[in-house]
């Protein structure tokens, strides 16, 4: 009986400890397996770097708004299309977001870098064909 409670206990804390790890800022990444997903993925990438502030339905700097796929097909004021699907490199999304971004200020403006590793799950969405998924 005292065994028992002790595993119990230990089983618990365990427990306790796997939803603490959970329970950080970071959007939950994608399954290495399964396709990106622009709703569960992507977006949740855009919400913590303030992107959807800035391009979203309250504002839309540069004409953008990076809160549906439709809209980052057609791109802002610059005239490209900031997705284009299949090719995250050349996507004004992921250009703009670098050091050298080739329209002004470096995204999200103002504030601290995406990861690298945030960076490579919209890149893996774009060059897995931009789906509305
Ligand atoms: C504080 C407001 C602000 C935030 C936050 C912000 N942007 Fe921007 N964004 C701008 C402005 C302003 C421009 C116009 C270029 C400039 O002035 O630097 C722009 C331009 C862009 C463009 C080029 C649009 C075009 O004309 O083709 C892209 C792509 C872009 N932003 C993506 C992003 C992404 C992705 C994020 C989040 C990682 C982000 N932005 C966060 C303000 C913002």
């Amino acid at each position: 009986m005292l065994y028992l409670t002790k595993t119990f206990t230990v089983v618990i804390v365990i427990f306790s400890f796997v939803i603490t790890g959970c329970n950080d800022d970071d959007p939950v990444g994608p399954d290495p397996d399964e396709p990106v997903s622009f709703s569960e993925h992507v977006i949740p990438i855009f919400q913590q770097h303030g992107c959807i502030g800035c391009h979203g339905p309250t504002l839309q700097e540069n004409n953008l708004r990076v809160d549906s796929v439709e809209r980052l097909l057609a791109g802002g004021d610059s005239g490209e299309p900031a997705v284009i699907p299949g090719n995250a490199e050349g996507s004004m999304l992921i250009r703009q977001m670098s050091p050298n971004p080739p329209l002004g200020n470096r995204m999200p403006f103002g504030m601290s870098p995406v990861p690298e590793s945030q960076q490579d799950i919209i890149k893996r969405w774009i060059n897995e064909g931009a789906e509305d998924n």
